[in-house]
């Protein structure tokens, strides 16, 4: 077949659903107990915002239509709304879908069918005396002739009297002719001690079924880059993509459809980005990442706006070094970003970074230049009282913060001397890295006049080195575009005699 690299989509995943096996055959059997035993059964789907809960359990609603069950779904909006609002609004809908078929309905139904559905429906729901009994008599009413699935959502956001109804619906489940689907997001419940008493009851009487959603890996996010663009993508571009969503689903779907529109990536042409900071997050993962967020207490909010400016991994010993606080307060708040997944450890003992990096980038836009260029100098003097004893290791970051800080001679000394090191260390890629760190960054910020040497001369040594080892390894195509770049590099630092070395050696491979 001609290559499908050029069916280029702009959309959601439309082929369907991702990876889930084991969660989507656990579901169906959950739902062919209803038809082969009429047993009723609760499961409960979490996973953090945008992992995939709400897609997962709607991608059986076809398999539970076509057994000709009932399929409801409802979300949860507030704790604070009237009580079983959720429910009542969707088995309202419900009923005005089926106007007829009421008729067949056990007469509990039919007799709420002679008023106005709301009116009625607002008896069942209420709070007032006997109220769960009724609402539960009212589900078992209703799924006594046809099985039926009930799916609600957020229940992290359910006020008292619906989380009462699923607790104690739970408790029966065997007698109903139902499957309660239940989704939360833990990051959202930390603080929702009545959600965690349900849960904990349900759990210690074995109630129900739990599956929990994790974000994709790297297999799967390839998956859902092709099934987005339409076209396989290179490793680089998984790659990168992976780390910066950290395989969470929604923030992969919304961000690549926004390269997509804005033209940033254009897979047909096979157009990638390969640097993280060319990602642009769109309102979607931005809305996502800051209610998380502002759900934090105000030193919290501060501690991660001060270490939104480290790069990338940062160990304990920096943060408590740079935030100048007591490592007891520090290590609470770790605590409590690490339970809200804000951060993560790497697997490097006493390391952290950033889950997603939509949360780095947001947190640094919403300060001010004047403050980031602060905090940017007080990472250098942390960085350097803490890892005295190794500070090479670290010339490339004391570069960036150093850029960062404004102070540009002293961020292309470091990265001069990063450059360097890693050429000691026999680096290649990162030498050359940090060389043309320093070209890009001459030439951004128009810098030409500050003595910077011979990065230019360096990088294309460097890059005509790596691509003969390629050639010689036998990656002709990538060995090329090394030795591409050196000539171009030569040309730039004025070099004549070494350009034409690279032309001749080029031409020899052809
Ligand atoms: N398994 C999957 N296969 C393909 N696409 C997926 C999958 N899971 C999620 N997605 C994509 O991610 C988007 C977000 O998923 P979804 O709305 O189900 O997340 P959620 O966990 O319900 O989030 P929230 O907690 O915010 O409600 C979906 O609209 C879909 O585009
Ligand atoms: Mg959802």
């Amino acid at each position: 077949m001609e290559g499908n690299k050029n069916i280029v989509r702009d959309g959601s995943p439309e082929d369907g659903l991702i990876d889930r096996k084991e969660e989507f055959i656990a579901l169906k059997e959950s739902i062919d107990l209803l038809e082969t035993e009429r047993k009723g059964n609760v499961v409960i789907v979490y996973g953090e915002a945008g992992v995939g809960k709400t897609f997962l359990v709607r991608s059986l609603k076809d398999y539970i239509e076509a057994k000709g069950f009932n399929w409801l779904e409802c979300i949860c909006v507030s704790r604070d709304s009237e009580p079983f609002s959720p429910l009542k609004e969707s088995f309202s809908f419900f009923a005005e879908q089926r106007e007829r078929p009421y008729l067949n309905l056990p007469i509990s139904i039919r007799m709420l069918h002679g008023k106005s559905e709301f009116a009625d429906l607002d008896e069942v729901f209420n709070k007032s005396n006997r109220t769960i009994q009724r609402a539960m008599d009212f589900v078992e009413d209703i799924t006594h002739t046809t099985p039926m699935v009930i799916f609600i959502e957020d229940i992290h956001l359910a006020d008292k009297y619906t989380l009462l109804f699923i607790r104690y619906l739970s408790v029966n489940i065997d007698n109903y002719n139902l499957l309660l689907i239940c989704s939360y997001r833990p990051e959202d419940a930390t603080d929702n001690d009545f959600l965690k008493e349900t849960m904990n009851f349900m759990y210690h009487r074995k109630m129900y079924n739990e599956i929990h959603l994790k974000p994709f890996g790297i297999d799967h996010t390839r998956s859902l880059i092709s099934s987005v663009t339409g076209v396989d993508p290179p490793g680089y571009f998984v790659e990168l993509i992976h780390q910066s969503t950290d395989g969470n689903p929604l923030f992969m779907v919304e961000t690549l459809k926004s390269m997509l529109f804005n033209n940033i990536i254009n897979p047909a042409e096979d157009r990638y980005i390969s640097e993280m900071d060319k990602i642009e997050w769109p309102p979607v993962v931005r809305y996502t990442v800051e209610r998380k967020i502002s759900r934090l207490d105000d030193p919290t909010k501060n501690f991660l706006q001060y270490i939104s400016v480290l790069s990338s991994d940062f160990s304990f010993s920096l943060i408590a070094e740079y935030v100048n606080m007591d490592e007891m307060d520090v290590l609470d708040i770790i605590d409590k970003l690490l339970d809200t997944d804000i951060l993560k450890e790497t697997d490097k003992s006493e390391m952290y970074r950033f889950s997603h990096r939509a949360v780095k980038d947001i947190l640094l836009e919403n300060q001010s230049s004047n403050k980031r260029r602060l905090l940017h100098k007080k990472a250098v003097e942390a960085i350097k009282t803490c890892y005295k004893d190794d500070l090479a290791e670290h010339y490339d970051i004391l570069g960036y913060h150093y850029m960062s800080a404004g102070l540009y001679d002293k961020g292309l000394e470091y990265y001069h001397k990063a450059a360097r090191k890693y050429e000691d260390d026999n680096k290649l890629e990162k030498a050359i890295d940090n060389y043309l760190n320093m070209d890009s960054l001459i030439q951004k910020y128009g810098i030409s006049e500050i003595d910077v040497g011979d990065h230019l001369e360096r990088a294309g040594e460097l890059s005509y080195k790596k691509g003969r080892v390629l050639i010689g390894e036998g990656e002709i195509e990538k060995g090329r575009e090394y030795i591409e770049r050196a000539m171009n590099l030569f040309e730039r630092a004025g070099i004549e005699g070494r350009m034409g070395e690279c032309r001749t050696y080029l031409k020899d491979i052809v």
